[in-house]
């Protein structure tokens, strides 16, 4: 008989409907199994996972639950029983306690405090990391990375590290790899420091990871970067408004979700800047689409290509010409790309 079920009668008599005979049987059962599965119990010491003010717990064996989890409970007026609990329902609980009383968090047997942040790193220059992201970095048990995280920033990292292969065709997997690695540590008391390129929130999966993670109990901080959508240009001298020039900005990607149409690009606004990330790829059929959206053939368009970074290039022609000259140059990913009138705007 699995250990879980010597869970002290006293606690499932709190939950035990009379009018329940199956409850009522297992209950038998368990005073049948005395004193030795109690031992049992207590050696294991089947990890609890509770709330304080309110009312349930989830209960489950060291199997369920692997040992990380409080056992502090007060004020529990009921008891939830699940002999096949999973840990998708334990965590999803826990979320609940949380939000419930947020004085509690995960811990480990230890009591030491899992937490996990998304910290934005900015676009590849370790001095556009915040404070907080060094300070982040610097006092984190794992750091989780990407390939879009640069050598520079990771040589910052002194702890355990992971960097996921998150390559065209396999974003998925390294996403799922990262956020399963993720959740191992935080089961652990571990405090795991994800980094973002650019800020989590812009096209980064920040609000997905958030998702992710708390649907599992433990919140997530996340920590603004400076987004390449604004600093690549800056990085080649063009502002992305000007007066006189550009009055507005629109920021739109130039790929959507593996499988989904290509998206819409914005219109054509003699007074607006457009902004395109991880565009490079589709360069050609884009200029084609942006034309149809009433871009003229010569609106100025600038690619800024690892921007901030040693290996740095711009380059600069027309909606009707960047594709060629992209091409001729090999331009490749990391790269924003820049329309409007603004990319002329402070030629000399
Ligand atoms: C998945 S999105 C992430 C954007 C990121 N969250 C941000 O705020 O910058 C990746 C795209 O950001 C852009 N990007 C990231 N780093 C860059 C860099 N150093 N130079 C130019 N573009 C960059 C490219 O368009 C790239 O395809």
């Amino acid at each position: 008989m699995d250990p879980a079920v010597s869970i002290s009668a006293a606690h499932l008599l709190c939950e035990c409907d009379a009018t329940n005979f199956a409850t009522l049987l297992w209950y038998v059962a368990l005073v049948a199994c005395g004193s030795a599965l109690t031992v049992l119990w207590q050696r294991w010491g089947a990890s609890v996972l509770a709330k304080g003010s309110s009312t349930r717990w989830a209960v489950g064996t060291p199997r369920h639950l692997d040992a990380h989890h409080t056992r502090v409970v007060k004020g529990v007026d009921s008891v939830l029983i699940d002999m096949d609990v999973k840990h998708e329902h334990i965590f999803e609980l826990a979320a609940q306690v949380q939000e419930a009383d947020a004085t509690w968090s995960p811990t480990t047997d230890s009591g030491a405090h899992a937490s996990i942040e998304l910290i934005g790193t900015g676009p590849g220059d370790p001095q556009l990391l915040t404070v907080y992201a060094v300070q982040a970095i610097n006092s984190a048990d794992l750091v989780l990375a990407d390939r879009l995280t640069p050598p520079a920033i990771l040589n910052l990292v002194k702890c355990d590290m992971h960097i996921a292969k998150k390559t065209k065709g396999n974003a998925e997997n390294a996403q799922n790899e990262l956020n399963r690695l993720g959740l191992q540590a935080l089961r652990e008391g571990r405090k795991v420091v994800r980094l973002k390129n650019g800020d989590p929130f812009m096209y980064g999966r920040g609000g997905e990871e958030v998702i992710f993670f708390r649907n599992y109990g433990f919140e997530a901080k996340v920590i603004p970067g400076i987004s390449s959508s604004l600093s690549a240009s800056m990085a080649a001298g063009i502002p992305v408004t000007h007066r006189g020039v550009a009055n507005e900005l629109c920021i739109a990607t130039g790929q959507l979700k593996l499988g989904s149409d290509s998206p819409a690009l914005p219109e054509y606004r003699s007074s607006r800047t457009t902004v395109l990330l991880m565009a490079v790829s589709r360069l050609p059929t884009m200029c084609t689409d942006l034309q149809k959206r009433g871009y003229p053939e010569n609106t100025p368009i600038a690619i800024v290509e690892n921007a901030w970074r040693p290996n740095q290039r711009v380059i600069t022609a027309d909606v009707q010409t960047i594709s060629s000259v992209a091409k001729e140059y090999s331009v490749s990913s990391p790269a924003t790309i820049v329309i409007g009138n603004v990319v002329s705007a402070l030629s000399k």
